[in-house]
């Protein structure tokens, strides 16, 4: 072979290698549909550098090695935007978007339903590309809408974005906008990544991609994980505009350009309201954050005709989703002992509106966090609550600090029982060493365990009543529970002689019980509902569960050391085996045949339950499930069995049809169980 044929081979592996790997990023960032594992892009990716290496002539600005960053910027250069970058005026309620939709109406003079596009209001930042001849020349900011900073050498890392245009007839110019963002599993392996150098975490990952794109060094945001979706147009030249919104993404798609799949044409104010309904609820499912909708109307005639009024066009309008994030005062922190003597500080705050619920108090987990966000009494707070789970503070703000901020120092002694704070050296979590017999708070959160609605279900024993019934001594363990009689019910703080008889009678039900529920009753560190359930199904009595061997435990599927210790320490433990016996001798049973364990009916079946059901309960149908020996689990995938479906079924349901997994209402469901195929 001579040099020139060579050369020849190398100049066609380079252009297959470079059309090979921008097919596999279109596929996995545009498409969703990865091609080839990471490795052997990787395996391509290095044959392409050390081609180009060896060939410096056959260097081309949009290869996809030019992806890794450039020297450090000295500041980032203004940029003048051709076509302004609007903001979008916000809507809350139902209120607000029929209001716009009438003002669409009326500025159009149309009778008949509004044509609307629909998508999501990423929560990113914007970002102006604009492609000259089909190639990615120069990346911006929004900045104050009229001019933004140049970050190009930072936008030209973002596999997402392609670097020439798929096309062979490209428009002359073309401004493409949309939101730069990053994916919530990016973040969270960033965070991860930042917290194994001891480098400062990011609150969220919108400040993530912000703290990302602003790098005046380009190499650190090639080594962050951040997505694009295109949402709109600048300057477009030598090329006719597409006639609707829908059109232009359409577009924008073919081209190679990340559009997001999840958004819709509607008619109308119902159309609007039905697609945020829709995206309310597959919104926690989705990979990253959004805060809201938007919806524009969809011919651009129109939106020409309806204009701007200031810096927002008619046209458009976000209906957001109530704040989940918001920022107050810590007033002060202290710590909460749990059930399991585990120490939580705990932020008190001055009372803020989350999402539309008052926060007073959230968790900061543990000691550890506290020094890591640097959390100090008096600081501004980011609070942060995400659907049921417990209100978390998420940082400070450090501009806000006050000069007085109070560092938190951790207790040495239980605040509630003085038994000394111990932390063994390789956990995060400190525990009160006084255990349930010392400790009250212990012993409370213990005998609120024992009473909620998932372990023995006692209803009318809260909170207060167990508060009252511990500190006047009247109960100790759950037994004494059982003892309890109706005049010394009836003589607590806000009883009186029916209320204290609901709580027998409740007391007296639950008596009879099942054996998984029991079992996770008795509140055994690492045991929750799922684990009580597998321990009840493969031991099948109570007796032999408490008589198994470390062997024996070990063999249960999803016990590994650490939980088949705390159980078998459990069971050792005089106090708790006499506690069990008092238990029994009080009247509680169950019955231990109803824990079958060969095949049932539904052993096997996976169900997903979804959407709210004419009259069964979740829970209720789940237990119907389990005790027919089916699963319920929480996604859709290609092993569910069946979906059971109700009113405002979402995503799942979508899911399960494009599957072509059976949908059953209530009254199939309840048909199967009774007559099981
Ligand atoms: S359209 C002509 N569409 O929201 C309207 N904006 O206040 C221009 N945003 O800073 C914006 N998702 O960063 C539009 N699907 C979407 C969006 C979106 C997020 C952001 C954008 C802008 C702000 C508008």
């Amino acid at each position: 072979m001579n040099a020139a044929t060579g050369h020849e081979s190398d100049r066609a592996r380079i252009q297959w290698l470079r059309e090979e790997l921008n097919r596999h990023a279109h596929a996995y960032y545009v498409l969703d549909q990865p091609t080839i594992p990471d490795a052997e892009y990787d395996a391509l990716f290095i044959e392409l550098q050390q081609l180009e290496i060896k060939h410096p002539e056959l260097m081309s600005v949009d290869s996809p090695t030019q992806r890794v960053g450039g020297a450090p910027l000295p500041e980032f250069a203004q940029v003048q935007h051709d076509v302004p970058m609007l903001s979008i005026n916000n809507g809350f309620s139902e209120d607000d978007i029929r209001a716009f939709d009438r003002r669409v109406s009326e500025g159009l003079g149309q009778s008949g339903d509004i044509e609307y596009a629909c998508e999501l209001k990423f929560d990113g930042l914007a970002i102006n590309l604009r492609y000259v001849d089909g190639v990615l020349v120069q990346a911006a900011t929004r900045g104050d809408g009229s001019a933004g900073e140049d970050v190009t050498a930072n936008i030209r890392t973002i596999r997402a974005i392609p670097l020439r245009l798929m096309t062979d007839n490209p428009p002359a110019v073309i401004d493409v906008r949309g939101e730069v963002l990053m994916f919530k599993a990016d973040f969270a392996r960033l965070n991860q990544r930042q917290r194994e150098a001891d480098l400062k975490e990011f609150a969220n990952p919108r400040n993530a991609a912000a703290g990302s794109l602003r790098q005046l060094d380009s190499r650190i945001t090639a080594q962050r994980s951040l997505r694009f979706f295109a949402y709109g147009v600048g300057r477009l030249d030598g090329a006719a505009l597409p006639e609707t919104h829908s059109a232009l993404l359409d577009w924008y798609s073919a081209l190679g350009i990340p559009v997001c799949t999840e958004r819709a044409v509607v008619p109308g104010a119902d159309g609007l309201l039905t697609f945020f309904n829709h995206i309310g609820a597959v919104r926690a499912s989705l990979d990253y954050d959004i805060d809201g909708v938007v919806y524009k109307v969809n011919r651009v005639a129109q939106q020409q005709a309806l204009g701007f009024v200031s810096r927002a066009p008619r046209f458009a309008m976000a209906h957001k989703f109530p704040a989940e994030e918001a920022t107050t005062t810590v007033l002060d922190i202290s710590v909460q002992v749990g059930r399991t003597g585990a120490i939580t500080p705990v932020a008190r705050l001055a009372p803020v509106s989350v999402g539309g619920v008052t926060v007073t108090n959230a968790t900061l987990h543990n000691e550890d966090e506290v020094r890591r966000k640097d959390i100090r009494i008096g600081d501004n707070v980011i609070v942060r609550r995400a659907g049921d789970v417990i209100p978390e503070v998420v940082a400070h703000v450090p501009e806000r600090r006050p000069a007085d901020a109070r560092v938190f120092e951790m207790p040495t002694a239980c605040p509630v029982c003085g038994s000394v704070i111990v932390r063994p050296e390789d956990e995060a979590v400190a525990r009160c060493s006084g255990g349930w017999l010392k400790c009250a708070a212990q012993r409370k959160g213990g005998l609120q365990h024992f009473v909620s609605r998932r372990a023995m279900d006692i209803e009318g024993l809260g909170e207060q009543l167990i508060e009252q019934l511990v500190d006047r001594g009247l109960v100790t363990t759950p037994a004494d529970f059982y003892k309890l009689g109706l005049i010394a019910l009836a003589e607590l703080d806000r009883m009186a002689e029916k209320s204290a008889q609901n709580v027998l009678d409740a007391l007296a039900h639950s008596k009879s019980t099942t054996l998984p529920r029991f079992i996770y009753a008795l509140g055994i560190r690492h045991v929750g509902e799922s684990t009580a359930k597998t321990l009840a199904r493969h031991f099948g009595t109570l007796d032999a569960l408490m008589a198994a061997s470390e062997e024996e435990m070990l063999a249960v599927e999803d016990v590994g050391p650490v939980v088949a210790q705390s159980i078998l320490g459990f069971f050792h433990d005089p106090l708790n085996r006499e506690l069990i016996a008092q238990l029994r001798a009080a009247g509680v049973h169950w019955d231990e045949s109803i824990v079958e364990r060969d095949a049932q009916p539904l052993t096997g079946k996976t169900f997903v339950l979804t959407g709210t059901l004419p009259n069964l309960k979740r829970d209720e149908a789940q237990a119907l499930i389990e005790a027919a020996g089916g699963k319920v689990s929480g996604s859709v995938s290609k092993k569910t069995s069946y979906v059971v479906a109700g009113e405002e079924a979402g995503s799942k349901l979508a899911k399960a049809e494009s599957l072509g997994i059976p949908v059953l209402d209530e009254k199939a469901f309840l048909q199967l169980l009774e007559n099981p195929a």
